[in-house]
C-alpha cells in the first residue's frame, strides 16, 4: 500500500515515515523544504534500507497537488504533517499560518473526494483544548478559543475534515491531537532540527546543555502547580510514530462507525518544567544553566493527555519514558554538532 506523507522531512513525518517502511508500506513523501533538507531522507534510507519516494512541492499550488494526485494514481492513504508551526510567527504573520495550514489540506482533500477510497490522518495539537477545565484532558473535553493563530489552523482543520467527511462517504479520517513530542530516533539518523532560536523547551535545554545558548529561561514559576512551573504531557516521538500506523491501521480496517474520528495522543504522564530540567540534568550528568523568568503568554497552567480512547480504539500506548526522550535528544543534539 502506498502512504502519501506530507511533510514528510519533518521532524515527525520523518519518524513516522521510518515506522510505515518498517511496517512495509510503500511511501511517497511531499515537502518543499521550508523547514527541512534532503539529508533527512538520506537519514531514513539509513535507518530502513529503503529509500521513499520523494517530490520536492509546495502543497499551496493546487494544479501542483492534483498533478501529484494523477501521477500517483495509488496512493491509498495521508498522512499531513506539512503546516507552519511556530505559535510566536503565527501571531507576527497569521495570513502565511491560514494560507500554509488550510490551503494545502483543503487541495488534498479535494482530491481525496475525488478518489474511490481514501484514508487520511491530520496532524491535530492539544492545542485546541486551550486551559481544559479538567485533567487528564479527555477527547471530550471542549475546545477552546484559539490562543494563536497556528493554534486556530488547529481547529478550523479538524472542522473543514469534518465536514468534508460528512458529505465525503469514500473519506476515513483521523485526527490525531499531539502533546508535546520531543527526542529522537535511536539511530540517531533523523530527529529535531529547529532553524534558528528553539521555540520549544528541549530543544533550547539541549542547545543549552551543548553550550549554543547561554541559559534556558523558564518561563515562570508563580503557577498553581507543586513547584510553580507549567506541566506538559512530553512524548518520544517514536511512540507517537507508531500512534501514526496504529490510527492507519484502524482506518485500514473500517470498522468505525464514524468516518472522522480523533484521538490524543500523549503518555498520559505530566511534568513540570523543574522536573523535565531535573530528568535531563541526570541523563546528561550535567548542571543545566537556567535562570526563572517571566511567564511566556499564551502558556497553559497544565496540560497532559487522558490516552484511554488512543490504548482501547487505536490499541496504542506510548512506551517510552521521559528519560528515554530526554537522552535521545541529548544524544541527537551532540551528534548534529560534531
Ligand atoms: P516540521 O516543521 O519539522 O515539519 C513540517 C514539514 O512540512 C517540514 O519538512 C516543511 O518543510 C514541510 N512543509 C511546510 N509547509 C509545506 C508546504 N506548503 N508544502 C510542502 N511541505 C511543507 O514540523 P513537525 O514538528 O514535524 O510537525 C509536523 C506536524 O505536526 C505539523 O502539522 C505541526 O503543526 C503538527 N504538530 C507538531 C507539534 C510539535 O510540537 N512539533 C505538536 C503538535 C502538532
Ligand atoms: C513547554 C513548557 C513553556 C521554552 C508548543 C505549541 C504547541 C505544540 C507544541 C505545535 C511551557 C516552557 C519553553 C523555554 C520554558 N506545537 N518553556 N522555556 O508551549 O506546550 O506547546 O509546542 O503544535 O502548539 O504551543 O511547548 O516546548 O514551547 O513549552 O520555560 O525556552 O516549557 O513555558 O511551560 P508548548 P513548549
Amino acid at each position: 500500500m502506498k502512504i502519501l506523507v506530507t511533510g514528510g522531512l519533518g521532524f515527525i513525518g520523518s519518524h513516522v515515515v521510518v515506522e510505515l517502511q518498517n511496517e512495509g508500506f510503500e511511501v511517497v513523501i511531499v515537502d518543499n523544504l521550508s523547514n527541512s533538507t534532503l539529508d533527512v531522507l538520506d537519514g531514513i534510507t539509513k535507518i530502513t534500507g529503503k529509500k521513499p519516494i520523494f517530490e520536492k512541492l509546495d502543497l499551496r499550488e493546487k494544479n501542483a497537488v492534483s498533478n501529484l494526485f494523477s501521477t500517483y494514481k495509488d496512493i491509498y492513504g495521508v498522512i499531513h504533517f506539512a503546516a507552519s508551526k511556530a505559535v510566536g510567527e503565527s501571531v507576527e504573520n497569521p495570513l502565511l499560518y491560514y494560507e500554509n495550514n488550510l490551503n494545502s489540506l483543503i487541495y488534498i482533500l479535494q482530491e481525496l473526494q475525488k478518489k474511490d477510497k481514501a484514508h487520511f490522518i491530520f496532524s491535530s495539537s492539544c492545542t485546541v483544548y486551550g486551559q481544559a477545565d479538567s485533567l487528564p484532558i479527555t477527547e471530550s473535553a471542549p475546545i477552546k478559543p484559539a490562543e494563536s493563530p497556528y493554534g486556530n489552523t488547529k481547529q478550523i482543520g479538524e472542522e473543514i475534515i469534518k465536514d468534508t467527511c460528512r458529505v465525503s462517504d469514500n473519506l476515513q479520517a483521523i485526527a490525531l491531537r499531539y502533546f508535546n513530542p520531543i527526542g529522537s530516533h535511536e539511530s540517531l539518523q533523523i530527529g529535531e532540527l529547529p532553524t534558528g532560536t528553539p521555540q520549544n523547551l528541549v530543544p533550547f535545554i539541549t542547545q543549552t546543555a551543548i553550550g549554543l545558548r547561554e541559559k534556558l529561561a523558564v518561563f515562570g514559576n508563580d503557577y498553581p502547580t507543586e513547584d510553580g512551573t507549567c506541566i506538559r504531557d512530553y512524548i518520544h516521538v517514536v511512540d507517537l510514530a507508531k500512534a501514526h500506523v496504529a490510527a492507519l491501521k484502524r482506518l485500514i480496517e473500517n470498522k468505525s462507525a464514524t468516518n472522522f474520528d480523533y484521538f490524543n495522543i500523549g503518555t498520559g504522564t505530566g511534568s513540570s518544567v523543574l522536573e523535565v530540567i531535573k530528568t535531563f540534568e541526570e541523563v546528561s550528568d550535567q548542571k543545566l544553566n537556567y535562570q526563572i523568568v517571566a511567564r511566556r503568554e499564551g502558556d497553559v497552567i497544565a496540560a497532559y493527555a487522558d490516552t484511554e480512547k488512543a490504548n482501547n480504539v487505536l490499541g496504542w500506548q506510548a512506551k517510552l519514558s521521559l528519560k528515554d526522550a530526554l537522552s535521545s535528544a541529548w544524544q541527537w543534539e551532540q551528534k548534529i554538532r560534531k
